[in-house]
């Protein structure tokens, strides 16, 4: 299983991070294969509408980082997304990642060619913190996964959410949340029984 985990949160060290990492480390122990991504770190610039993906058929044109992640994108077995809220949204950076994916929206509907390129059916996980507790602290992001999950052609993820959690590190404090990163890695690496077709969250 190939699972790529993406690091949306610009504070390295930080409760996205450690999740994340925890997760990978379940996945790692179920026998995947895990590629860390930290966006925060790559020159991905924000999706600028040109429609260059529309006269390509589904090719970026934008030349700069994001150019490395689409190969990984399509043939991960697993795609974790870790991004705190802010302002009650994914991060910018998070979110500029996936409006830079409009060219799978086009290989989707438009060339009606197979966005997935994985050996196994695809599964999502968001992780995601927040430093309130309100009710409606994960509802965006819930919305703007649905969409990029079924675009990413992920029939099957979850999300593993904690609130109230604000400082640096302050995840690692948390009585089972690590823990619970850890076991959706695992559940993301085992492989389904043939068959066993996921269904959409
Ligand atoms: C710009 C900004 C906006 C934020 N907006 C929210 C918010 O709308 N709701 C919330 O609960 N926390 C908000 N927070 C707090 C973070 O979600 C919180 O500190 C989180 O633990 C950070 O996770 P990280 O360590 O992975 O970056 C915001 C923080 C920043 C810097």
């Amino acid at each position: 299983m190939k699972v790529l985990g993406i690091m949306g949160s610009p504070r390295m060290g930080g409760n996205s991070d450690l999740l994340l990492d925890a997760t990978l480390k379940g996945a790692e122990a179920e026998g995947a294969d895990c590629q860390k991504v930290i966006l925060q770190k790559l020159d991905i610039r924000p999706c600028r509408h040109c429609d260059g993906c529309t006269r390509t058929q589904g090719r970026c044109v934008v030349q700069d980082e994001m150019q490395t992640l689409y190969e990984p994108l399509r043939t991960a077995d697993c795609i974790v997304i870790a991004s705190p809220t802010f302002f009650m949204s994914l991060t910018a950076q998070t979110k500029m990642m996936i409006d830079r994916c409009q060219p799978f929206w086009v290989m989707k509907y438009v060339a009606k060619a197979p966005v997935a390129q994985s050996e196994h059916p695809r599964k999502g996980l968001y992780l995601g913190v927040g430093g309130c507790d309100f009710k409606t602290l994960f509802d965006s992001a819930r919305i703007i996964l649905r969409s990029f999950f079924t675009i990413a052609e992920v029939p099957e993820w979850e999300m593993v959410t904690f609130d109230s959690i604000e400082h640096r590190g302050e995840i690692a404090e948390h009585p089972t949340a690590l823990r619970e990163a850890e076991e959706a890695g695992r559940r993301l690496a085992r492989v389904a029984p043939r068959g066993e077709e996921a269904r959409d969250a």
